[in-house]
């Protein structure tokens, strides 16, 4: 989207809420919904909008509506699923986390954070874990392995039902971090073996604070915090109501069309990239992978001058994840796929949304070029 605010590629550090979704919230908030818990008029409406948001989201991902629960985030749903799970294996003698290296901080942390031996699935340069070595570290001890659907600073999806499979055999829960993936990839999660998914409205084009969290009919999950009994006693609060039909309705503005259109986008940004710098070098895997995520670097170069400059220009582009773009160390993501910390530091991700226009990839590919163009000759 380019605007006063320039020409904005970071949709995977949070994607801008589309108009259609800013005037439903603006109208919403006029609406004077009440508390979807309250038994007058004014809440029965707003637990009328809720539940519609429910089915729709149900249908988005391929499960029934009482499978979804509103949270504030893909933060919170990874930290209740790390956490309940793993009450529960307890309870079973199973005391086992096994989590891939490349997961989010939300996941990593709260393994840390938890009392759970923690164990780790490596990834190959492409950033894919081994099913192998998955099917070695499972055992009766196994109480969740968390695996994200796609990575955040590389795009790269991993098989999750292959994993989910395996997690089957042995009889583990499983989770996986969809909060990059919603949207971009066909998803039925009533056809997958996993237990837990976990989304995000703001990476899709909805709003900051509202999140959610899919659990498989039959598998018990406890609350995080405790309170009342919103959203099947799985987390207490009232719900944002308005944040959630919202991120329902961004939900749906991806389509079969718009996922085409995003890797279109790719396919053009990769091309013009190629022609401008060929000494390109592209992390991540080339196939598998989000149509709206290209991490690549120039052999070099380290990245945050250059995302300054081009920041400068009114291009808004990003090192890895957003967590990480304060300091300068190198992202774990890259260095698990085997690249070195100098490599590392070259990284820019460029992540797009079905509001980028071709003519915002093309200007951004000019604008590096012109950059390094004038590095060059300073130098
Ligand atoms: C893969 C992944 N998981 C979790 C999160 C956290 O999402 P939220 O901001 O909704 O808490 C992010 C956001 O960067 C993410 O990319």
């Amino acid at each position: 989207m380019s605007s006063s605010r320039g020409i904005y590629l970071d949709h995977a550090a949070s994607s801008p809420v589309l108009p259609t979704v800013a005037e439903l919230l603006f109208r919403l908030y006029l609406g004077q919904l009440g508390n979807s818990a309250s038994l007058h008029r004014a809440g029965v409406g707003a637990a009328t909008e809720l539940e519609k948001a429910r089915d729709e989201l149900g249908k988005v991902l391929g499960a029934s509506p009482d499978e979804i629960h509103f949270t504030s985030g893909a933060t919170e749903s990874n930290n209740i699923v790390l956490a309940s799970a793993l009450r529960s294996g307890l309870e079973l003698g199973r005391d086992e986390l096994i989590i891939s290296r490349i997961e989010h901080a939300s996941v990593l942390e709260a393994a840390r954070a938890s009392s759970a031996v923690v164990r780790y699935l490596d990834v190959d340069k492409h950033g894919h874990i081994s099913p192998k070595q998955l099917h070695e570290l499972l055992g009766k001890k196994t109480a969740l392995v968390s695996v994200l659907h796609a990575n955040n600073e590389t795009g790269t999806l991993q098989d999750l039902t292959a994993i989910g499979n395996l997690c089957r055999q042995s009889g583990a829960l499983f989770h996986s971090d969809g909060a990059q993936a919603l949207g971009k990839v066909p998803l039925n999660l009533g056809q997958t073996p996993l237990d837990f998914y976990t989304f995000s409205g703001h990476k899709i084009h909805g709003p900051k604070g509202i999140g959610g969290l899919y659990v498989r009919t039959g598998v018990s999950l406890g609350p995080l915090f405790f309170g009342g009994r919103q959203e099947n006693g799985l987390r207490p609060g009232t719900v944002p109501v308005e944040l959630a039909v919202a991120m329902a309705a961004a939900a749906q503005a991806f389509t079969v069309e718009s996922r085409d259109y995003l890797a279109n986008l790719k396919h053009q940004l990769r091309a013009a990239l190629r022609a401008s710098f060929p000494t390109l070098r592209l992390n991540g895997d080339a196939t598998q992978s989000l149509p709206n995520i290209l991490n690549f670097a120039l052999p070099g170069h380290t990245a945050r001058p250059l995302l300054q400059a081009l920041d400068a220009r009114g291009i808004r582009a990003s090192a890895g994840s957003a967590c990480q773009s304060g300091k300068t160390s190198p992202s774990h993501v890259l260095l698990a796929l085997g690249l070195s910390e100098a490599q590392a530091l070259e990284a820019i991700r460029v992540s797009w949304g079905i509001d980028t226009t071709a003519q915002e990839i093309d200007a951004f590919v000019l604008a590096l070029k012109t950059i390094l163009q004038a590095s060059q000759t300073e130098a």
